[in-house]
């Protein structure tokens, strides 16, 4: 890409639903744009922070001690104003009136669906980081808190387990992931669950069935893990179908919800945010714009905004295959 004009400020902003390791992420953008040269603005509660004027100077000593810590000390939000092409048109203003003269949104495909609209309309510059637990943006291989979402999901998953086998039941275990099954998938091979439920895998009540009766023959508790946006519904649904054929099983839901949103991040987080951050200015001041930052196969690579949420990113079909195996 081409450099652009120079840059002397920029901004920094989380969006939509947050993840651990944004704050990492965001330590990251603003040490390494304070070190080259740059003023930083962080802007408060996503885009809706840009439509109300809402900036806070960051310098190195304002990102002290966040690294280890979950949420975003920048606050996040869904915006409906920003939605409107009204909007952003204030957004745009925003920016000029500051003097900023680049932007980085660390969010997820909603994040990047607006910082695209906001460059093809009016010009702005952003760079994207991937920041979301459901790790479903083509171009980067793991996305920002999938990692601490997955570990979190499996160490709750770990503790069902003990009273499942304590009682021999069989629990269904909603996970997040309202259009994907990615925490659903990594976090039932984790954890040995004898099933998982994905909003990409059509799947037939009988299947589920005949595999829960099979594990019943020689195992103590059976586990089944469900993706929040399985096409057959959430777990408690998916339970009660399953009542159906098997009513003398003993059965519970447990719902873990936004605890997997929560927490401390991973090592693999935080050092993903940090090299990602980093590279989010330095790509900035080479004239990247309009585009996700992403790491594949270890690398950094750069992914326009429109394939990386018009992509859709793709199971693992060696993971998907294995769990069967894994579950006999
Ligand atoms: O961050 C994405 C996600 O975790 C989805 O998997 C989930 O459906 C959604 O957020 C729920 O977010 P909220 O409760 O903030 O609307």
């Amino acid at each position: 890409m081409s450099a652009g004009p120079s840059i002397g400020h920029i901004g920094v902003l989380t969006s939509g639903g947050d993840s651990p390791g944004m704050n990492a992420a965001i330590r990251a953008v603003v040490r390494a744009a304070t070190s080259r040269g740059l003023r930083v603005s962080g802007i408060l509660n996503g885009y809706e922070g840009l439509l109300q004027d809402r900036l806070i100077p960051l310098g190195p000593r304002d990102v002290s001690n966040i690294v280890q810590r979950g949420g975003t000390m920048l606050r996040s939000a869904r915006s409906e104003e920003f939605r409107t092409a009204a909007g952003r048109v204030k957004a745009k203003e925003t920016l000029e009136r500051h003097g900023i003269g680049a932007l980085v949104a660390i969010g997820g495909d909603g994040t990047f669906t607006g910082a695209h609209l906001l460059h093809q309309e009016h010009g702005v510059r952003i760079v994207g980081l991937p920041g979301t637990i459901d790790n479903d943006l083509a171009g980067t291989d793991r996305t920002i808190g999938f990692d601490t979402a997955v570990n979190t999901a499996i160490e709750a998953i770990d503790k069902i387990r003990d009273t499942a086998s304590a009682h021999e039941r069989l629990f269904f275990v909603e996970v997040m992931g309202r259009d994907t099954g990615f925490i659903a998938l990594a976090s039932a091979i984790g954890s040995g669950a004898e099933y998982v439920m994905l909003p990409e895998v059509p799947q037939r009540i009988e299947e589920l069935v005949a595999a829960l009766r099979q594990a019943k023959t020689s195992k103590s508790s059976s586990i089944v893990v469900v993706a929040e946006g399985d096409e057959m519904g959430n777990a408690f649904a998916i339970a009660g179908q399953v009542k159906e054929h098997l009513p003398h099983f003993d059965m519970r839901v447990t719902v873990l919800g936004h605890l997997q949103r929560g927490g401390s991040p991973s090592a693999m987080d935080r050092v993903l945010a940090s090299r990602l951050g980093v590279a989010a200015v330095d790509r900035i001041l080479e004239g990247a714009h309009d585009a996700m930052l992403g790491e594949v196969c270890g690398r950094v690579v750069l992914t326009p905004f429109a394939e990386a949420i018009g992509n859709r990113k793709q199971l693992d079909e060696q993971l998907l295959a294995i769990l069967p195996v894994l579950a006999t």
